[in-house]
């Protein structure tokens, strides 16, 4: 186990010890440990990569938003050339994204970059997520990089949500009128909060120039993450699928310099083209179709964010119960909105904390597991999946009910007994679906592999030729067996590089 742990300072570590001037400064030895540490040649980490990237492609495209968006809320009279919107009293906000998309050069091609990138990004942060919780890559030493991908997570949605409310436009007004309501159904504190965000009565004069200036902020709060990102990742190394490293010589990943460095770069330049090729050709949020934003109007089919969907559904879900405080009502959107959206990403970031204590399992881990061999988490990973997609679905209640000429209140109790059977059914159907695929390891790992080779017996009857799994040499290395010439099936490439469990 010469090779396992790549970079970091765990076992297998082949860099030098860290020098005086090293240890007087941490940081420097973290970017140190990052520029030697050693990268999994593996698809999954492709989405880190896709997170970093995009968020350079905000920081560029958003400042340059920057140079020409006016987020005050005193208002003006249209006069630009989109000829439905002349005359029409709207804020400087809305007019100056307005001039964005018709009037600046490249600006409505840069917004929409932006946009897509925002939703690239949040995109990449979850799938990150969703790979190291089914592999347990989240388990002990890394606990803290799980949080950290939380938190990013949560910022990152954070961000993009007031940057879609940035432009004023109608939708941002129905978004508002709902984070409003949100705020004041929190007892007690929920007006000063109200205030302290839209600086009057909703629609409020302040609310645009808050959330830029928080749109920012959060911004920078994601560059401080990804850095705190980077050092966890220099100190604790990635870790690796099992199979990979078994033995010296194995590769087990690339050098962050020179390899992974130009492979991420060419990877980048082809994610900015296809990032690009989006923004020229797909629209992303019309604002001058919505109009501007105005209390009284609202149109039908709005809807949150794709990131926020699942909260929209919740409220929509939750019963119309209104509990008195005193002097004080709760009214229903209150847990959906402000309890159950918290709750949820503390409940993400904590998980690693509850499965060990759960399984009692405190161990340190360098490799990764499969899916399959873990299936109670697996299934429960499914369970969440079905759980927070119905809720999503939810969100689209209304444009549910228009589309397939279905009462509203069926669709609502429909969604109401969804949340509650679909989860418990995907749970049981993937516990057996993981204990399937474990009898048919072990039925290959019993009878071999199925080589797709029939012979045909003297007596007339037909048998497929099962081959022997490969074995195991002295020093771990997975011995294949010679073929005959026949290929080697894919399956046994992977049950070879599985190899017998060693974590
Ligand atoms: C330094 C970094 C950033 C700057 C300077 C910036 C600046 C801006 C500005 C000025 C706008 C309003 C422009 C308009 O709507 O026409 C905007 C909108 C937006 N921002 Fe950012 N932003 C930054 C980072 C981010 C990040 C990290 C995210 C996502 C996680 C993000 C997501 C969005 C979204 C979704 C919009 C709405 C775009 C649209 O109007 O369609 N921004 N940003």
């Amino acid at each position: 186990m010469s090779a396992t742990t790549t970079g970091g300072s765990g076992p297998g570590r082949t860099t030098s010890a860290p020098g005086a001037r090293e240890q007087r400064s941490p940081l420097a030895a973290a970017v140190r440990g990052r520029l030697h540490a050693v990268v999994p040649r593996h698809w999954s980490v492709l989405f880190g990569q896709v997170a970093v990237g995009s968020f350079v492609v905000l920081v560029l495209s958003g400042l340059y938003l920057e140079l020409f968006f006016d987020p005050s809320m005193a208002t003006t009279v249209y006069d630009g050339p989109y000829e439905n919107l002349r005359g029409v009293g709207v804020s400087h906000a809305y007019d100056s994204a307005l001039a964005i998309s018709f009037e600046v050069r490249g600006g409505l091609f840069v917004r929409q970059l932006h946009n897509w990138a925002a939703s690239l990004f949040v995109a990449a942060l979850l799938a990150g997520l969703v790979v190291a919780f089914f592999s347990g890559a989240f388990r002990r030493p890394r606990r803290s990089i799980w949080v950290v991908g939380v938190l990013l997570l949560f910022v990152g949605v954070l961000t993009a949500f007031t940057g879609v409310l940035l432009p004023d436009d109608l939708l941002s007004g129905t978004s508002l009128r709902m984070i409003s309501g949100y705020l004041l159904s929190i007892p007690v504190a929920g007006t000063w909060l109200h205030w302290m965000l839209f600086g009057s009565e909703f629609p409020g004069t302040e609310v645009i120039p808050r959330l830029h200036v928080a749109h920012l902020v959060l911004a920078v709060v994601i560059g401080a993450l990804f850095a705190v990102r980077a050092v966890l990742h220099a100190r604790h190394g990635h870790p690796q699928y099992p199979g990979s490293g078994r033995s010296e010589g194995d590769v087990v990943g690339v050098r962050v310099l020179p390899g992974y460095a130009a492979r991420s770069a060419a990877q980048f330049t082809a994610m900015v083209g296809v990032l690009a090729a989006m923004a020229a050709a797909f629209q992303v949020n019309p604002i001058w179709a919505y109009g501007p934003a105005n209390p009284a109007h609202v149109s039908g089919g709005s809807t949150s964010p794709w990131y926020f969907g699942w909260v929209d559904g919740a409220v929509r879900l939750w019963p119309a119960w209104e509990i008195r405080l005193g002097e004080y009502t709760v009214p229903p959107w209150f847990w959906p909105s402000m309890v159950f959206l918290p709750l949820s990403f503390v409940a993400l970031a904590l998980y690693p904390v509850l499965e060990s204590r759960f399984t009692r399992d405190t161990a340190h881990h360098h490799l990764l597991q499969r899916p399959r061999d873990v299936p109670a988490r697996t299934s429960l990973g499914v369970l969440v999946a079905a759980f927070y997609g119905c809720l999503q679905l939810a969100a689209a209640t209304d444009v549910l009910a228009f589309t397939f000429h279905l009462s509203t209140d069926a669709v609502f109790w429909a969604g109401r007994v969804a949340v509650f059977v679909v989860p418990a059914l995907a749970y049981a159907v993937t516990y057996r679906v993981c204990l399937g695929l474990q009898m048919a390891d072990r039925a290959v790992l019993e009878h071999g592999i199925e080589t797709g080779l029939v012979r045909r017996l003297p007596h007339g009857g037909y048998v497929e030729v099962h081959h022997p799994l490969a074995g195991f040499d002295e020093h771990g290395r997975p011995v294949r067996p010679a073929y005959r010439g026949a290929p080697v099936p894919k399956r046994m490439n992977q049950l070879v590089a599985a190899g017998p469990p060693a974590d």
